[in-house]
């Protein structure tokens, strides 16, 4: 079986890296990790990654005069480790129209609320604020506007009484990590197509959507 070569962008933690790793680890997993790239030194991502034998790459953005040329580093790396899929996992950048252009239909990311609401950052704050009852997470691939873009899959968690922030967020890591390997092997092995902005899965692809519920195995 020929794996697709997949780069995964990461800032930090790499909590959802290492969801794909361990994934990645199992014979049948139709894609393979072949670079970890950071924008951040010494971030405990890279450190996963050097774990599990996966080669890593350091750019950081701080060093180029402006966005695309940061991206333009970016790409031939990825580009020189042969990867033609790119799963952006806690990468915390804003990435141009070139970038999203020259990788289109081939850049996924993970954002952690149910798209289209609360795009952006402390999703799980303004969940709590706007006293929704179900919150979670999305896989989509990534076009110009920020957090949007057709979605691959999503994952819910519950809203529960005295939740804060902190809960909220491990409960949503929790079905992150569960759903962005699910979402990576359909788009690794060719099942799913865009259609009208809306990402259609192969006959007997694996449900992409679900409710994760604590306590309950997934
Ligand atoms: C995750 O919640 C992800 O959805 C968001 O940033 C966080 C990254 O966490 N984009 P980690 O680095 O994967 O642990």
């Amino acid at each position: 079986m020929s794996r697709t070569r997949v780069g995964v962008m990461i800032s930090g933690r790499g909590s959802n890296l290492q969801a794909l790793l361990d994934a990645a680890a199992r014979p049948d997993y139709p894609a393979e990790i072949a670079l970890v790239l950071s924008n951040v030194a010494g971030v405990q991502g890279l450190a996963r990654a050097k774990a599990a034998g996966v080669p890593t790459a350091v750019v950081p953005h701080r060093d180029f005069a402006d966005r695309e040329s940061f991206e333009r580093e970016v790409t031939a790396r990825l580009e020189a480790a042969g990867c033609t899929l790119v799963a952006q996992a806690g990468f915390m950048r804003v990435v141009t129209p070139w970038f999203v252009a020259h990788w289109r239909d081939r850049l996924i990311n993970i954002h952690p609320s149910l798209l289209p609401a609360f795009p952006g950052l402390h999703t799980h704050e303004r969940a709590l604020q706007a006293g929704v009852r179900l919150h979670g997470c999305t896989v989509h691939f990534v076009r110009d506007e920020v957090d949007q873009g057709p979605i691959i899959g999503q994952a819910a968690v519950p809203v529960l009484p005295g939740d804060h922030p902190d809960d909220l967020s491990a409960r949503v890591l929790t079905a992150e990590h569960l759903l962005y390997p699910r979402c990576l092997t359909l788009v690794a092995a060719g099942r799913t197509r865009i259609e009208a902005e809306r990402v259609i899965h192969d006959a007997g692809a694996a449900p992409d959507a679900r409710l994760i519920v604590p306590g309950e195995s997934a």
